[in-house]
C-alpha cells in the first residue's frame, strides 16, 4: 500500500497532507525518514511513526452510531446534515458510510464502516439479516392489522415479505424484517390506514443498539461486535 493512502486510511491525514508531512520529515517507516509519499509500504509488517507517535494499522473501521432526528443517511449532502457529521473528522477521512439508510426522522442504530463488501453482503437480501425497529402509529393496531402486516402488505406494486410484529400497547410495538424498501414501515403501515409517528431501529442482526449512547452519540464496535458483523456476513 502507498504510504500517503496508509495515512489517509487510518485518518491521519488526507493524500496530501500526507505528502506534505513526508515532505517535512514528520513521517518515520521502521526508523527510517520517508522520503516520497509514494513508497510502497507493508502495513502489517513496516513500522510508521508520524511525528514520533506509531500508527497502527486496522483495516476496516466499524462504529455504531445512536442517530437523531435531522440527519441523513448519506455521507455528503449540499442542503442536509449527513450522519458523517456526527464522528470525528479523523474517522471521516477514512471513507466511512451508513451500512444501509434510514429515514430523516427516525431514530437509532446506524453502522458506518468503510468495508465496502462487508456492507454489502450485510445489506444483500439474499442474507435476510433482520432489522428491528420500535414503532407508534397514530391510531390503535387491531389483531388483523397484526397478521396483514406479518403475511405481507402491498406498499405500491411491491407485496412486502413475510414479518414480525409484536405489540406493546394500542399504539406501539416492534417490528423485525428482512428487507429494506424505501420508507418501507411507513408505507406498511400507511396500507393498514394508519400512520407511523415514531420510529427507532434497535438492532441490526446480532448486533443492538447500545442503551449507553445517547442521541448522537457514536463508539467503535467491539471486538465482539466486529465478529458478529463479519460472522453474520458470513
Ligand atoms: N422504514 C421506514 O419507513 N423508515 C426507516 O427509516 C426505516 C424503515
Amino acid at each position: 500500500m502507498r504510504l500517503d493512502k496508509f495515512l489517509s486510511n487510518m485518518g491521519k491525514a488526507t493524500r496530501s497532507e500526507g505528502g506534505k508531512l513526508v515532505r517535512a520529515g514528520k513521517v518515520l517507516v521502521n526508523g527510517v525518514p520517508a522520503k516520497k509519499s509514494d513508497m510502497q509500504i507493508n502495513p502489517d509488517k513496516d513500522e510508521v511513526l508520524l511525528n514520533g507517535v506509531p500508527v497502527t494499522y486496522k483495516k476496516f473501521t466499524y462504529i455504531m452510531l445512536n442517530k437523531p432526528e435531522g440527519y441523513v443517511s448519506a455521507t455528503d449532502d449540499p442542503n442536509e446534515k449527513t450522519v458523517l457529521d456526527l464522528v470525528d473528522p479523523e474517522d471521516r477521512r477514512r471513507g466511512l458510510f451508513p451500512c444501509g439508510r434510514l429515514d430523516k426522522n427516525t431514530l437509532g442504530l446506524v453502522i458506518l464502516t468503510n468495508d465496502g463488501e462487508g456492507a454489502h453482503r450485510l445489506l444483500s437480501p439474499k442474507h435476510h439479516v433482520s432489522k428491528v425497529y420500535k414503532f407508534e402509529a397514530l391510531s390503535p393496531i387491531s389483531q388483523k392489522d397484526v397478521e396483514m402486516l406479518e403475511g405481507g402488505v402491498d406498499i405500491g406494486g411491491y407485496v412486502t415479505k413475510p414479518c414480525k410484529v409484536t405489540l406493546t400497547g394500542d399504539t406501539q410495538g416492534e417490528i423485525t424484517l428482512t428487507e429494506g424498501k424505501y420508507h418501507q414501515i411507513k408505507r406498511m403501515l400507511e396500507a393498514v390506514d394508519n400512520k407511523i409517528t415514531y420510529l427507532e431501529r434497535i438492532s441490526f442482526g446480532t448486533i443492538e443498539l447500545d442503551p449507553q449512547l445517547k442521541r448522537g452519540e457514536w463508539r467503535y464496535l467491539t471486538q465482539k461486535e466486529e465478529e458478529l458483523f463479519i460472522k453474520q456476513n458470513g
